[in-house]
């Protein structure tokens, strides 16, 4: 790849996309994250080989919040193969990311395991697995990104704690439809703290590289997945990635992604690179307003997509 002429359409997307700054609005559901400064932005490219190039905040650390829910999928799929898919769906929800509507017509199984309902089951199967969960995917997050001093931001954690409240519906009625196993406080501690684990823009596009090699990780060559599961896991970003947004985000930028509340989008292209932007403000689907719009024009500048 010619990293000059990548860091050039970089820089054109920073500067085109910066009109669009102020149509976004930074998350304030969960009060730690309405802190963060709506103008940070960053956006890399980071190759198999983990070489990045990026612009922008490159340095600045956030909350990977929904991201977290690519990599617990990867270990409980690892662990329990297609057996995960007798509790949780495969469809896209065509709902918002924290909906409860949907999962009651549904008895309680969640569409996918992107939305939130998806992801606390995901974390409840992690928990009847680990000892210690939440360091087991420190420990993956630490290789994958290959950077040991990944941790948890405590703030967002107590913050997410304190105003959990649609999660701690979502759990508690699944608990009662019988899809989940264990305590419903250990996964909702679990599933905060999953979602408050920080790193900054290059961190979380090496975390993404699994996806693009067929679940290799590219810097000890050791396989997470299988290929197979690699090619699940990023048809389930296609389609469900981006929520009620995954359409549309299909439609404009062509790849798998993942997005966060913290203003985050990682995506890749396959057997070639990782992609991750962030901005904070957010659209109406609660997906990075300036990161779509980044991505779009990256693929169309570039002319590349899995299409
Ligand atoms: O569950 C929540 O509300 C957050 N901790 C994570 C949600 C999230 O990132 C949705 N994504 N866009």
């Amino acid at each position: 790849m010619d990293h000059a002429y990548i860091h050039q359409i970089l820089t054109e997307i920073q500067g085109e996309v910066a009109q669009y700054q102020h149509l976004g609005k930074v998350a304030d559901y969960i009060p730690a994250l309405k802190k963060i400064p709506a103008e940070k932005y960053a956006m890399v490219v980071t190759e198999l080989n983990g070489h990045s190039i990026g612009v922008g905040d490159l340095t600045d650390e956030f909350s990977i919040q929904s991201t977290s829910k690519v990599f617990t999928l990867t270990l409980a799929l690892k662990h329990y193969k297609s057996k995960l898919w007798r509790r949780v769906g495969k469809e896209p929800s065509g709902n918002p990311f924290n909906s409860l509507v949907q999962l009651e017509y549904e008895h309680g199984i969640p569409r996918n395991p992107f939305i939130n309902a998806g992801a606390l089951v995901v974390t409840d199967a992690l928990i009847s697995t680990f000892d210690n969960p939440l360091e087991e995917i420190l420990t993956f997050l630490r290789t994958i990104s290959n950077n040991p001093n990944i941790n948890i931001d405590e703030e967002i954690l107590a913050s997410e704690l304190a105003h959990g409240y649609r999660n701690a519906a979502l759990v508690n009625f699944m608990k009662s439809a019988k899809n989940i196993d264990n305590d419903v406080d250990t996964i909702l501690y679990t599933y905060f703290a999953q979602c408050s684990i920080k790193m900054n823009i290059q961190d979380l596009s090496r975390c993404f590289l699994y996806l693009a090699n067929h679940g290799i990780n590219p810097f000890n060559n050791e396989e997470i997945i299988t290929s197979s599961q690699a090619k699940r896991i990023n048809a389930l970003m296609l389609t469900c990635g981006m929520y009620d947004e995954a359409g549309e985000f299909a439609f404009r930028v062509g790849l798998p992604g993942k997005s966060g509340v913290s203003g985050t989008i990682a995506t890749i292209v396959p057997k070639e690179y990782a992609i991750a932007v962030w901005s904070p403000g957010l659209n109406k689907y609660g997906n990075s307003y300036v990161g779509v719009e980044s991505l779009e024009r990256f693929t169309n500048k570039v002319g590349k997509s899995i299409f």
